[in-house]
C-alpha cells in the first residue's frame, strides 16, 4: 500500500470539486488500515475517509490523509430458507451490491437502487429512498477504532439509526473506519410499495411488484428526476427534509395549502424542503457554473470548474431565503469539508 502526496481528489467526489489532500491511501483491506494509522508520520494528522464520495463538498485543500475505503468481498454469513445474511466489503460500489442483491432475488434493498455511494456509507447516514431506510436490512456494522486500532462492531439496535442519521455520524464521528456491513435480506420478499411513485410506474408499465421490477422501477423514477453524478457533478439531496413542529405546520397549511407534509413521529410534520426552495424561486437558477436542479430543487449541482465554497455560500443564501420566507431552518445533509 503506497501513500501518496498532494493527491487531487477530483475524481473521488461526485460534486466534482478539484481539491488536493496532502496525502492519500487507498485502503483495500484492514490491515492497509492499521498500517497507516500506526505510522508516526501519519497517527498525529487529521483524517478523512472517503467511500464513493457522493455525500460530500470539498470547500478547500485537505490538509491531512485521506483514507480511500476500498475494502471489497460479499460473503454469505449465515442463510435459511427465508433469510440470508451477507458480509460485505465497505468499499463495495452500493448500486452493484443492490443488483447483485436482485440478480439473487434478494429482497429488502431494491428500493435503495442506483444510490452513489459504496456500502460503509450506507448505514453511516442511514441512506433511504422511496419508503425504505437501509436501518431495516442491517444487522451489523463491522469497525476499526482510528485510534486504538482494535476491531469492534455494533448491531443495528445499538446504532442510534435516525432520518439521515446514526452513530457514525455523530457520537463516532471520524473515529471509526467501517469496514464490513452485515444486511440481513429476505428471500421471500415483502415488498414496499407504499410511495405513490413506484405504484405509478409499475402500473404504467404493467409490472407486478417483484424485486427486479421495483428495482427497475426505481431507476427510472431516479434517472427521471435526479442528475447523474457522471454527467453532472452533485451530492444528491443537499438538504434533509426538516421536521417542523405541528403548530408551525398548520401554520404553513393556512397559507399554503399545496405544501407536501409527512407524519414524523411525535416530534412534528417532516416538510418538503424541495418544495419550499422551488416555491421561494431557487428551482433552475444557474450562477456561473453551479446552481439548483431543474427537476429537483433539493439537489445542488455543479456544471463543471465551481468551487465548493461557492456552492456552499449559494446553500446558505437558500437556507436564508427558506428561513426569512417561511420560517423553517434547513440543515444540510451533505458534510461539507
Ligand atoms: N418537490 C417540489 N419541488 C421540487 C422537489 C420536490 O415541489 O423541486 C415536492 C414533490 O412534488 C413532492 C415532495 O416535494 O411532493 C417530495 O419530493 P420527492 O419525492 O422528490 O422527494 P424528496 O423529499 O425531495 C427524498 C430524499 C431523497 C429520496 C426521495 C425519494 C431527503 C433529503 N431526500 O427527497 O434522497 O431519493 O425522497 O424517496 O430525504 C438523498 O438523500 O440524497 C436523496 C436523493
Amino acid at each position: 500500500m503506497k501513500v501518496k502526496t498532494n493527491q487531487s481528489l477530483l475524481k473521488y467526489n461526485t460534486f466534482g470539486i478539484n481539491v488536493n489532500a496532502n496525502f492519500f491511501a487507498i485502503i483495500n483491506s484492514p490491515n492497509d488500515l492499521l498500517t497507516v494509522i500506526q505510522d508516526s508520520r501519519y497517527s498525529s494528522m487529521p483524517i478523512l475517509i472517503l467511500g464513493g464520495g457522493s455525500n460530500i463538498l470539498f470547500t478547500q485543500d485537505f490538509d491531512g490523509i485521506v483514507l480511500l475505503n476500498s475494502i471489497k468481498g460479499i460473503s454469505v454469513v449465515d442463510e435459511n430458507e427465508n433469510e440470508i445474511i451477507l458480509e460485505v466489503g465497505a468499499g463495495e460500489n452500493w448500486h452493484e451490491f443492490v443488483l447483485y442483491c436482485v440478480k439473487k432475488n434478494y429482497g429488502g434493498l431494491e428500493n435503495l437502487s442506483l444510490i452513489p455511494g459504496n456500502v460503509g456509507a450506507s448505514p453511516m447516514q442511514n441512506i433511504g429512498a422511496y419508503g425504505v431506510e437501509v436501518k431495516d436490512s442491517v444487522n451489523t456494522v463491522k469497525f476499526i477504532d482510528l485510534k486504538s486500532g482494535l476491531s469492534d462492531e455494533l448491531t443495528t439496535e445499538h446504532c442510534e439509526f435516525a432520518y439521515r442519521s446514526s452513530i457514525f455520524k455523530t457520537k463516532f464521528k471520524n473515529q471509526k473506519f467501517i469496514t464490513h456491513v452485515r444486511f440481513k435480506l429476505n428471500k421471500r420478499p415483502v415488498f414496499n410499495t407504499s410511495y405513490g411513485a413506484i405504484e405509478e410506474e409499475l402500473m404504467k408499465r404493467n409490472l407486478i411488484p417483484s424485486v427486479e421490477n421495483i428495482s427497475s422501477a426505481v431507476i427510472n423514477i431516479r434517472r427521471s428526476k435526479l442528475p447523474d453524478p457522471k454527467l453532472i457533478g452533485n451530492a444528491g439531496s443537499f438538504f434533509k427534509n426538516p421536521v417542523i413542529s405541528f403548530e408551525k405546520a398548520e401554520k404553513l397549511k393556512t397559507e399554503f395549502p399545496e405544501v407536501p407534509l409527512y407524519p414524523s413521529g411525535d416530534s412534528g410534520m417532516k416538510v418538503a424542503a424541495g418544495w419550499l426552495i422551488e416555491k421561494a424561486g431557487w428551482k433552475g437558477k444557474r450562477f456561473n457554473n453551479f446552481g439548483v436542479h431543474a427537476k429537483q430543487a433539493l439537489v445542488l449541482v455543479n456544471y463543471g470548474g465551481s468551487k465548493g465554497s461557492e456552492i456552499n455560500i449559494l446553500a446558505d443564501k437558500i437556507r436564508e431565503s427558506i428561513r426569512e420566507k417561511f420560517d423553517v431552518e434547513l440543515e444540510k445533509e451533505v458534510n461539507i469539508f
